[in-house]
């Protein structure tokens, strides 16, 4: 009960003041047609803030138009000054922080608006998600690439904290720009930014900094990584530890230990059902329904869920950083959560459940009962739906 009353005190991130210890994961809600946040956006973010969240999150706003992995995506620019200082102002007045993951897909894209022939990442070679659209390959950034890199996240983290975000995620894992630097399997430079694991963290260590030094101080920072990108030849728990002490000693506010790779292993990072099956309902395009048939059975490896599958490794990281510990990853009943309270985790990071039930936290404040998450991972394929991402298996009990 304890440990229930503290997660509704409020409570303080850097400067930030939060209602809770509830943070929304981000989620990419494909509710931003043509890179721009829709009225549909608004409604998914206000629905979260009136369950009372102490944070929401905008999932993957690209920090240029370079870094979209495809162009539904939002990217950070004055031509969404407007729209994103309404959205947040609103989610503001319905009680609940913002913050904006910044996101680069690096050398993994299919965004038909590139500025650049091919999308870059640390090394030539395959661009997994750009086959259906016919762009085959991504080249090796030079150092000029890296410099623009980090001084676009600074013009980004600038731009976001002046249309009203609280806070901003960093994006480490996951596949994208950032991890295929930190990953051994996508980094074969042999440059300062290729070869030892303290060269493979030089980049995403000058992003942090450069963020840091466009917000100041006071202003929360957090950084998702990957434990592990389970694939062979990739990123192992061993350098995601070494990496979240270095975050910690650059300043990071909160680390939250995600895992797998959406480019080699996305099951890793969910588990339960099978998202292939889910993907393929929803996907439009017949060559991407090819590709992920062919492919499907190798890259969606199945892995039974089971309540709070990070934990082993999250606790490891919150025994080696000062930084505080945002959880992701299964936690979905009031069991799960006093569980990771008195586990001493910091906040608690919520993607599926609250797609399940927007409405979870304030349900269980008021001992209501409420839609658990089943882990069917429907809402997965909900990502190329027109209407954006939602959770089939309740709305198709009208619940
Ligand atoms: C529909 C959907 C979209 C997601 N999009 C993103 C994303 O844009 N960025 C990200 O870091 N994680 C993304 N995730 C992963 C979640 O943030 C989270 O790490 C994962 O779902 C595990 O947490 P959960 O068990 O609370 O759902 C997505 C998850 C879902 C279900």
């Amino acid at each position: 009960m304890l440990a229930m009353n503290s997660l509704f005190q409020p409570c303080s991130l850097n400067q930030l003041q939060l209602n809770n210890r509830f943070i929304k994961a981000g989620t990419f809600e494909n509710m931003t047609p043509d890179g721009r946040p829709s009225q549909q956006l608004h409604q998914f973010h206000q629905q979260i803030a009136e369950g009372g969240i102490g944070m929401t999150t905008i999932g993957y706003c690209a920090v240029e138009n370079n870094g979209r992995l495809h162009d539904r995506m939002l990217y950070m620019g004055e031509h969404i000054r407007e729209e994103l200082t309404l959205l947040i102002d609103d989610l503001h007045a319905a009680g609940t922080k913002v913050s904006g993951q910044m996101g680069h897909g690096g050398g993994f894209s299919q965004n038909s608006e590139l500025s650049i022939r091919r999308p870059k990442g640390p090394s030539f070679g395959i661009n997994a998600l750009g086959i259906p659209k016919g762009m085959f390959f991504c080249d090796a950034m030079n150092e000029k690439d890296i410099h623009h890199l980090i001084h676009t996240y600074k013009e980004a983290a600038i731009f976001m904290k002046s249309v009203g975000f609280d806070c901003l995620e960093i994006h480490f894992g996951h596949g994208y720009g950032l991890c295929q630097f930190l990953s051994p399997k996508t980094n074969k430079r042999n440059d300062n930014y290729g070869g030892s694991l303290t060269h493979r963290m030089r980049l995403p260590l000058q992003v942090l900094d450069a963020v840091r030094e466009g917000v100041g101080n006071e202003f929360p920072l957090l950084a998702k990584v990957s434990i592990t990108e389970g694939a062979r030849g990739g990123l192992q728990f061993e350098e995601t530890l070494t990496f979240c002490k270095a975050l910690d000693k650059h300043g990071i506010d909160g680390i939250i230990p995600s895992t797998g790779s959406s480019t080699m292993n996305p099951m890793l990072m969910f588990r339960g059902e099978n998202m292939l099956p889910h993907l393929l309902t929803y996907e439009k395009s017949a060559l991407m329904r090819l590709i992920l048939r062919l492919s499907g059975k190798a890259l969606f490896k199945n892995y039974p869920y089971s309540p709070l599958y990070l934990k082993k490794y999250a606790t490891i990281i919150k025994e080696n950083i000062n930084a505080k510990l945002i959880y992701v990853g299964g936690a979905s009943t009031p069991d799960d959560f006093t569980t990771l309270m008195d586990s001493g985790f910091d906040f608690i990071q919520l993607g599926r459940s609250l797609l399940a039930d927007p409405l979870l936290l304030s349900k269980i404040q008021n001992h209501q009962p409420i839609n658990a998450c089943t882990h069917c991972n429907q809402c997965l394929g909900t990502i190329a739906h027109d209407e954006g991402i939602h959770c089939p298996y309740y709305s198709k009990k009208n619940i």
